[in-house]
């Protein structure tokens, strides 16, 4: 799908780099379709010994080369980066930007350009292991439609969604996710530790629980709900610790964290 699309990653920190590797590793381009832009000279010099790739300190010669450019500046860098690729795409190419908070009317005013993808990754994507939800400038054809699919799988699952009110919403979910995964995995470990395993036996079991409850649930194909339930049996220990975690307001906390961020990604947008 990507065959003989030249792609510019401007902006090639830790995302950038994520989709450089998840793009090489599917083997969905070849390193002869990549130019990242970076103004630091150490970084390009890094970027293309371990990849293998064109790089520039110039994001419009970049622009001007990829069909496809995506966007992995951090979002304070939009007034500085932005006005610079005023007529540097064709109506042809497609820009993806993971700019969160940045909307797409906004791309589009300060580049000029109106093929966009506008995409929410999360920190999995450095192993292919992300989720990313996306959506596009209206009336985006069918062919750049799956130019962006192809380059947002490299860094994992992605998930198209019909209208940009999803993205704020997917920021609060799983953009942010992560860091609620690894709040709660911190403080079972902790648990562990109070109780008297050592730290690096409670942290294996942890991660290990995680990643077998996660996989056995989607695995199994029943509601998480039946699979709590299918573990508490009357009067034993499942039950006693569900009992204080519902005191606790596990559930609605986890809910205000996910509004919390919500509210934060929108007043963000705003501003
Ligand atoms: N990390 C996440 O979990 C996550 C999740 C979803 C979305 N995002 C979005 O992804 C974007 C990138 O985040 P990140 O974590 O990858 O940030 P990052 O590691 O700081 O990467 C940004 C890169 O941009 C480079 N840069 C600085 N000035 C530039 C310029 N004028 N032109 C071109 N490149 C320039 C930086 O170079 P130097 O290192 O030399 O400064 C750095 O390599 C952000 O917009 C963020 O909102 C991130």
């Amino acid at each position: 799908m990507l065959n003989e699309r030249n792609i510019a990653i401007i902006g090639a920190g830790t995302m950038g780099e994520a989709a450089i590797a998840g793009l090489l590793r599917a083997e969905l381009v070849e390193a002869a379709q990549l130019v990242a832009a970076t103004p630091r000279a150490e970084r390009r010099r890094e970027l293309s010994q371990r990849w293998g790739i064109k790089t520039t300190g110039d994001n419009r010669e970049a622009a001007t080369w990829g069909d496809v450019v995506v966007l992995a500046i951090k979002p304070q860098m939009v007034d500085h980066v932005l006005p610079n690729l005023q007529g540097v795409f064709q109506p042809s190419d497609l820009m993806i930007s993971i700019l969160a908070g940045v909307t797409i009317g906004k791309l589009k005013e300060m580049t000029g350009h109106a093929a966009i993808a506008r995409a929410m990754p999360n920190t999995p994507a450095q192993i292919a292991e992300g989720i990313t939800v996306w959506t596009t400038s209206q009336g985006l054809d069918a062919e750049r439609r799956s130019w962006a699919k192809t380059v947002l799988s490299a860094i994992g699952q992605q998930v198209e969604v019909e209208d940009e009110k999803f993205m704020d919403m997917a920021t609060a979910l799983s953009g942010t996710g992560p860091a609620y995964v690894f709040m709660v995995m911190e403080a079972l470990i902790d648990a562990g530790v109070h109780m008297g395993f050592p730290r690096r036996i409670a942290a294996q079991l942890v991660e290990q629980t995680v990643i077998g409850a996660v996989r056995y649930a989607i695995q199994s194909g029943h509601h998480v709900a039946e699979l709590r339930n299918m573990v508490t049996s009357p009067g034993g220990t499942t039950a006693a610790a569900l009992y204080e975690l519902e005191r606790g307001r596990l559930r609605t906390v986890l809910a205000d964290g996910v509004w919390a961020a919500y509210r934060r990604a929108r007043e963000l947008g705003e501003s």
